[in-house]
């Protein structure tokens, strides 16, 4: 996720808003850059990389800047699709985080007028913009830019002739740090923090102009007040958004992550673009992890949606199986893009002719470049070691690829394309469920085993779940289908293994609910995660955990989540140190 910068003030600005994108750094980038104000006219120095000062003599004494680092989305990371972008007189520079989506259509009618363009980014259609607008006046160039702008955006400019740096927020955030006669302007409160607590958040729409007198805020054509507020947190708290651990808080980013994911293929309808299925006899996907088990919902929504035969296999253990034929299409599924045994797997499915799409999370990593097809998910970078947002981008992928090869009716596709547009209102609701979960998972932190159980799409959500609570508070937790434990787990379960089990709304309910009694008599603890308007399952288990009620192929969105705020409140009624779990790695780039 890009960091944004800007500065204004009695200080060097390069200094301070290296330093403070320095403090952005936990968020993971790919290239940065930084644009200072000085003799009228604007310095620039860009870089691939991390942040180093080895130019910075060239920046001279300016005391206006702007920074950002950028995690790469449209166009590989290089110095040229670094930020901050400049328009043709090289003389407004501009950061940004966020999407523009029109910035094709927009772009080409820049071309027509002449303008030339030096990046892949729909970012630099905001200095162009700015350039055609400004007529002297640049908090009015940028108000008429962002009335033809669509997407997401926060957004800092500065020009070489002013003594201003003008923002603007919509759908990105974007604070404003107030000090003794400087401001800072960022997207995050870390940024911040070194030079004063004082903060306003912005709100969508505000435009703020600041100069070395002060600042005004604007919305529309009326100037509005903010509400001052004082930080309380170290910068330590404050990288982690005043959450103790980045596992609570990417589970927190979920919503956003599925909107971003969602934003970038859907519009009217599913926009996904699956020429890359074309002609194929199968699908197999190739994962490890919990990548692994986003691909096993993958091929139940595969096999119920659209009929094309699919399997499932361990990217380590590809080799050993039925290679795939020219026809197949191999999905491989990886956050970090680096996985070793995905990516040998991707390459020997290569030599047997087939085609690979992989689904990363992390742009220009190695997978996309073995890849012929590469759909990205919007998941921003995942610091803890467990997977949590990034999964769940992973699953929204895998719902817009099956609906678009669905063979359902269009009526049928536009009902769950449109229950997945509400899914990030719904999993907001499961996080507001977030005290009885801790709750729950006090009574579960003292055991040392754990089944999870489903059947269904409910088998993945339990593989997943359990992946989640051994790998952060090392309790021994196993997944099965419901239906498997007559055939030998039985003889585990008792007052010693509590169980934790998936119901969901759709066939497997009954048969589930007659497993459970199965269970409670064997005297296990029994937590059930349901419909919230289920009214028979309170009869037959200890604890529920309700989420919302949805279609029954979503239920791997709302209980994976549920599951994951379950996993993280017993590791931490543990003791456990969560984000970095013994023994574990973000990324496993050995085979
Ligand atoms: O980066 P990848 O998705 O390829 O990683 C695969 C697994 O190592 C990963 O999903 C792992 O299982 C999770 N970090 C567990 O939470």
């Amino acid at each position: 996720m890009c960091g944004i910068v800007g500065y204004i003030g009695f200080r060097k600005a390069d200094q301070v808003v290296i330093s403070s994108l320095k403090r952005l750094e936990y968020r993971g980038y790919d290239s940065w850059g930084i644009a200072v104000k000085h003799n009228n006219k604007i310095m620039l120095v860009k870089r691939v990389g991390a942040i180093s000062e080895d130019k910075m003599h060239e920046m001279a004494e300016g005391n206006i800047g702007i920074g950002h680092t950028r995690w790469a989305t449209h166009g590989k990371p290089s110095e040229f699709n670094a930020h901050p972008h400049t328009d043709c007189s090289g003389e407004i520079a501009v950061v940004h985080n966020g999407i523009i989506s029109n910035f094709q259509s927009l772009k080409e009618e820049l071309e027509k007028k002449g303008h030339k363009f030096k990046s892949e980014t729909d970012t630099e259609v905001i200095s162009h913009l700015i350039e055609e607008f400004y007529r002297g006046d640049l908090k009015d160039a940028v108000s008429k830019t962002i009335d033809v702008l669509r997407g997401s955006y926060a957004i800092v400019v500065m020009h070489a002739r002013k003594e201003e740096l003008v923002a603007v927020r919509y759908k990105s955030p974007l604070v404003l740090g107030i000090g003794d006669e400087e401001w800072i302007i960022a997207s995050d409160v870390p940024a911040i923090l070194d030079y004063t607590s004082r903060v306003i958040y912005l709100e969508d729409g505000d435009v703020v102009s600041l100069t070395k007198e002060g600042f005004e805020i604007w919305k529309g054509n009326e100037r509005v007040e903010r509400k001052i507020e004082t930080i309380p947190w170290s910068i330590e708290d404050a990288e982690k958004g005043g959450y103790d651990h980045f596992m609570l808080k990417e589970i927190h980013e979920t919503p956003r992550v599925i909107e971003d994911t969602l934003f970038e293929y859907i519009s009217e309808g599913v926009d996904i673009d699956v020429s890359f299925s074309a002609g194929i006899s199968e699908i197999i996907f190739i994962a490890c992890g919990t990548s692994y088990h986003a691909s096993l919902v993958g091929k139940y929504l595969i096999e119920k949606l659209t009929g094309i035969p699919a399997r499932v296999e361990f990217a380590s253990e590809f080799i050993y199986n039925q290679p795939p034929m020219s026809r197949s299409l191999v999905i491989s599924i990886t956050q970090s893009g680096e996985t070793a045994d995905t990516l040998e797997a991707m390459r020997i499915a290569k030599k047997h002719g087939a085609r690979v799409l992989a689904i990363v999370n992390v742009l220009g990593s190695t997978a996309t470049r073995i890849a012929d097809h590469v759909l990205y998910t919007r998941a921003g970078p995942e610091i803890s070691v467990a997977a949590t947002k990034s999964f769940i981008a992973q699953l929204v992928i895998l719902y817009l690829i099956a609906l678009k090869l669905s063979r359902l009716s269009r009526s049928e596709i536009e009902r769950l394309a449109e229950e997945l547009r509400v899914m990030p209102e719904l999993v907001r609701k499961v996080l507001e469920q977030e005290g009885k979960i801790e709750q729950i998972a006090g009574k579960l932190a003292g055991y040392e085993n754990m089944m999870y159980i489903g059947r269904g799409i409910g088998v993945p959500i339990a593989m997943e779940g359990a992946l989640k609570m051994k790998e952060i508070s090392y309790i021994h937790a196993e997944a099965y289908p419901a239906g498997e434990l007559k055939h030998g787990p039985f003889a585990l379960l008792g007052k010693n293994t509590p169980v934790i089990a998936s119901l969901v709304p759709d066939e497997t309910y009954e048969i589930m609910l007659s497993n459970i009694k199965e269970v409670k008599a064997r005297e296990s603890l029994v937590i059930a995660v349901a419909d919230e308007h289920d009214s028979e399952i309170e009869k037959y288990v200890d604890f529920v955990i309700r989420v919302p009620k949805t279609d029954s192929i979503f239920t791997a969105i709302t209980h994976s989540v549920a599951l994951q705020l379950l996993a993280y409140y017993t590791a931490r009624e543990r003791g456990c140190e969560i984000d970095k779990p013994r023994n574990l790695a973000k990324s496993v780039t050995v085979e």
